[in-house]
């Protein structure tokens, strides 16, 4: 019988935007969903959005909306982001879907009737921001970790979860199953935690205090905690208790969370199951956290860094990529885009373009672009030890990815790209295209580099599903046929010869760091379509408010003096009067000399925040048009006064 994998993302909470930090979590249970596809076990993939409790209130007040208009709103966002990066989950979880509300009730009356749940006077630290009571020995300096604020103290008659009582129980079964939280410094994190003794949870807030939550079935005037109602979306989402979906999926789930919210998954969540008479999960899966400029991510930073984007200008799978292979699963990470291009040039334009490229070529230039005839002998006799080393890749493929070490699956498959460009290098196929007597290895030698090619494209295929499709159809195969299925990806020979292969194609083009900056100093529009260094005809950008553009700041200004840039050959230095001078360098150099600029009117955003390119710190952003030769620069038709803005 077929396996069973069933996957979960935390449901995201819906008081800001998407950003690199979900996608990273979303795009990691992709990858492993994809794996599970490729040994051909059944899967499941769960993600959403947590809507209730203080912080969404607050968020939909601070936006002026009502809260059902904001949560809508930005579950929407996030429901909309997933498709656009190739994520392919098989449901979607609100917690104020009346079947979620309709499960919380039944679990909270069920946990109620059985005696877990009592009510008393409590008095405590509360950070609102975590919506949680504090301890005194969790806080720093006697401030929320997290939120780095002071705790408020508040007094209220609460609801409370005995979770002491299934203390014992839960230290046994970690270690009764040592990778039930993994890797395993999290499961250490956990049981330190478990040291102590279990504080009961308060699983309610007055309706005097908060309204937007799901009403205690046992007391109207309270409604449940936020992180009581969000854990249940796991169940809630396959029908507990009577679904097809929750008898069949829930005795395999996987969760995958990042370390912020370890304790309610690595405790709260275990013992809600226990005391509900659910079995708990097979794996808790925790992730670290990226961080930019060696600071966690954060609005109030400004410093979020938005999924889109990247995708948009770098191309969807290099970005997918990058994140699976710069990130050891459990660790922290640090973003930038300097690692970004440097990995997409060196590991996929080089190491993986290159290869598929070549062997490529060569298949037409030596046989017409038709997958050789083969004599086995002389195949077998030409291997060099190709095999092995591609089942070796697929043995530590398969133990890798079981347990999330993606980087490393990374580093094994790439491995095995590298044995194939020295195949190439000891094999020499140009040396055999030139000696008629040696056709028969010439032969051999590109079958093998095809077939190989052909056991690649399956590998990267949950990191780089496009990637792997268009290498498909380049072997002239149908990428809609499942060719990523392990069983196959282990057998040699499956490329069938006398296959007419397409023209090949640049996988990745190299990019041009130099270039990007000036293309992106002289407009940087995020919202540039297709896979990197394709700049042709750009989508337009989703829809954004009157007061989103009222942030922009444009002005006309009149450029002063322009000069070269030594060694950037596309970018010249601007002084520009916007009724203050300023620095700014624009990537015009192509198109316009120093001379064409000087007394020249421009249009300016004044207000983008300076960054340096190529040495020279540039204070604002000069608008023009973009084409494939060269760029027009945006000007006024008549003398307008410098700094006059635009509206
Ligand atoms: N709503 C809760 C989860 C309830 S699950 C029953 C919540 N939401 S959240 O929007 O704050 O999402 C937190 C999760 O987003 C993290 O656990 C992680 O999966 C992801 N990340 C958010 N920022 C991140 C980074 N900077 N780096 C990596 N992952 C991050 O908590």
């Amino acid at each position: 019988m077929a396996e069973t994998f069933y996957i979960t993302t935390p449901i995201y909470y819906v008081n800001a935007r998407p950003h690199l930090g979900h996608a990273y979590t979303t795009i990691v249970a992709d990858v492993a969903r994809r794996f599970h596809d490729m040994r051909g076990a059944k899967t499941f993939f769960l993600t959403g959005t947590d809507e209730h409790g203080d912080k969404i209130i607050r968020a939909a007040r601070r936006e002026n909306l009502s809260p059902r208009t904001y949560v809508d709103e930005i579950s929407s966002l996030f429901r909309n982001l997933w498709p656009e990066l190739n994520i392919k989950h098989d449901h979607f979880v609100r917690t104020t879907d009346p079947s979620h509300i309709a499960v919380v009730e039944q679990v909270l009356q069920k946990i109620y009737d059985s005696g877990d749940i009592h009510f008393s006077e409590y008095e405590g630290k509360y950070c609102f921001g975590c919506e949680r009571f504090y301890a005194d020995r969790e806080l720093v300096d006697g401030k929320c970790p997290d939120h780095e604020t002071e705790p408020e103290t508040i007094k209220e008659a609460n609801y409370f979860f005995r979770m002491s009582r299934y203390q014992d129980w839960l230290i046994e079964h970690i270690h009764a199953n040592p990778d039930f939280i993994r890797p395993e410094r999290y499961k250490n994190e956990v049981l330190a935690f478990l040291r102590e003794p279990l504080e009961d949870l308060c699983i309610s807030r007055p309706k005097t205090r908060l309204r937007w939550g799901i009403t205690l079935p046992f007391d109207e005037e309270y409604v449940t905690y936020v992180w009581f109602d969000a854990l249940l979306n796991y169940v809630s989402a396959l029908e507990y208790p009577d679904g097809d979906r929750f008898k069949k999926l829930w005795p395999h789930v996987q969760h995958v969370v990042a370390k912020d919210i370890l304790k309610p998954h690595g405790i709260y969540w275990p013992i809600m199951l226990k005391a509900a008479g659910i079995p708990v999960y097979q794996h808790l899966n925790v992730h670290g956290y990226w961080n930019v400029e060696q600071s966690k991510m954060s609005k109030s930073l400004g410093n979020v860094v938005e999924p889109l984007q990247l995708k948009n200008v770098y191309g969807l799978d290099a970005f997918r990529f990058f994140l699976m292979r710069e990130m050891s699963f459990g660790l922290d990470s640090t973003f930038s885009e300097d690692a970004l291009v440097q990995r997409i040039n060196s590991d996929l334009a080089n190491d993986l373009g290159n290869l598929f490229s070549r062997v490529l070529a060569m298949a037409h230039k030596y046989f017409k672009g038709v997958v050789p005839e083969t004599d086995p002998d002389i195949e077998e006799e030409v291997r060099f030890g190709l095999k092995s080393h591609a089942l070796k890749a697929i043995a530590e493929f398969e133990r890798t990815m079981v347990v999330f070490a993606f980087n490393k699956t990374v580093a094994a498959v790439w491995e095995f790209i590298n044995e194939m460009n020295k195949y190439i290098d000891v094999t020499a196929p140009w040396e055999l295209a030139k000696q008629k007597s040696c056709r028969k290895q010439l032969q051999a030698v590109i079958y093998n580099l095809l077939d190989g090619l052909r056991i690649i494209s399956g590998l990267i295929y949950p990191f780089m599903p496009d990637t792997a499709c268009t290498m498909q159809k380049h072997l002239g195969r149908d990428p809609e046929e499942p060719f990523y299925l392990l069983d196959s990806l282990k057998s040699w020979n499956m490329t069938q010869r006398g296959t007419v292969l397409p023209k090949s194609i640049a996988l990745f083009p190299r990019i041009d760091r130099e270039k990007m900056a000036a293309e992106s100093s002289t407009a940087k529009s995020g919202g540039q379509g297709g896979t990197a260094g394709s700049r042709l005809s750009p989508p337009l950008k989703p829809e954004i408010d009157i007061e989103t553009l009222a942030k922009v700041d444009i002005r006309v200004g009149t450029v002063v003096k322009a000069t070269v840039i030594p060694r950037a050959k596309k970018l010249l230095k601007l002084e520009v009067d916007i009724g203050e001078t300023r620095t700014i360098v624009a990537g015009i150099a192509g198109s316009y000399a120093p001379e064409d600029m000087t007394g020249k009117p421009v249009i300016v955003v004044a207000n983008l925040k300076p960054a340096k390119i190529m040495g020279v710190l540039s204070n604002g952003m000069l608008l023009a048009a973009l084409e494939k030769h060269g760029c027009n620069v945006a000007t006024v038709d008549k003398d307008v006064k410098p700094g006059t803005p635009l509206s």
